[in-house]
């Protein structure tokens, strides 16, 4: 089975310059097919590895006001705190590039957590009717133009944790999940339905604390990593892109 596109990095400053031009590519060819670029992106390591786009030449080459943004995966607390996934984007990315400000969907932090993952389907859903996100054409799923993930060394992605019930989801596109085993323990993600309709999914994964996981989520090592979150992002007709470092990688079969 093919498990997708594997990037290993000597360094991880070389790895950032690949990640960046990887998303500018994309986002220049989304932009030129269909005048958008909806693309989705997760919280920890994988913001400050995307930190590249604020600088030159990105900053002037990418078509920012192009840019849709969303989050697969946001953790229940105000947009202010410190663990949200919107603050530490907006921080380090947002408030540095010149996006149109009506064009960031983040998670509503004012009503209960059930609300804000229907009403940000809803939010999708509109933006699918509009064509603003694409539509894929086996099950009226939103496709993304690119979904961002990291992978926890559990092989968790998204809010999307081993043996969660969450993982069987087929209808939900995005769902409050309780008892995350990553701190906090409340959590709003997109389902795996959504991941797999997208058209590509980037999983960026640094650190030797994480080898494990990319080798049972990538070798044949046995029943149990078909189980693993990470191993189960296979879209239906998108391409998976893992961008790894050498630490990361250590563990694969053949690198
Ligand atoms: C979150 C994330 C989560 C993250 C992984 C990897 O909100 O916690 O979206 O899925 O991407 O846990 O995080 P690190 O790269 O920081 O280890």
């Amino acid at each position: 089975k093919d498990r997708g596109e594997l990037r290993i990095h000597e360094s991880l400053d070389e790895l950032r310059t690949d990640l960046a031009d990887y998303i500018a590519e994309l986002s220049e060819a989304s932009v030129k097919e269909r005048g958008f670029f909806a693309i989705a992106l997760s919280g920890g390591s994988l913001i400050s590895l995307m930190g590249k786009l604020c600088e030159a030449p990105y900053i002037k080459t990418v078509d920012w006001a192009k840019w849709y943004i969303f989050w697969a995966d946001e953790r229940v607390v105000a947009k202010s705190h410190a663990d949200s996934n919107y603050k530490l984007t907006k921080d380090a990315l947002l408030s540095k590039v010149p996006i149109v400000s009506s064009h960031v969907h983040s998670i509503n932090d004012s009503i209960s957590a059930e609300e804000a993952a229907r009403e940000y389907e809803f939010v999708v859903r509109q933006l699918v009717k509009t064509r603003t996100i694409s539509v894929s054409e086996i099950n009226d799923c939103p496709k993304f133009d690119l979904i961002l993930l990291g992978m926890g060394p559990d092989g968790h992605i998204a809010s999307l944790f081993p043996n969660h019930s969450v993982l069987n989801e087929k209808d939900e596109w995005v769902t409050f999940v309780t008892n995350s085993p990553k701190p906090p323990p409340e959590r709003i993600t997109f389902t795996l339905p959504v991941i797999n309709s997208a058209s590509n999914v980037a999983i960026v994964v640094t650190g030797e604390s994480k080898a494990e996981a990319v080798h049972m989520a990538m070798d044949d090592v046995g029943p149990e990593c078909s189980k693993l979150p990470a191993r189960m992002v296979q879209p239906t007709k998108g391409k998976v892109v893992w961008f790894l470092d050498k630490q990361a990688a250590a563990k694969l079969d053949s690198p």
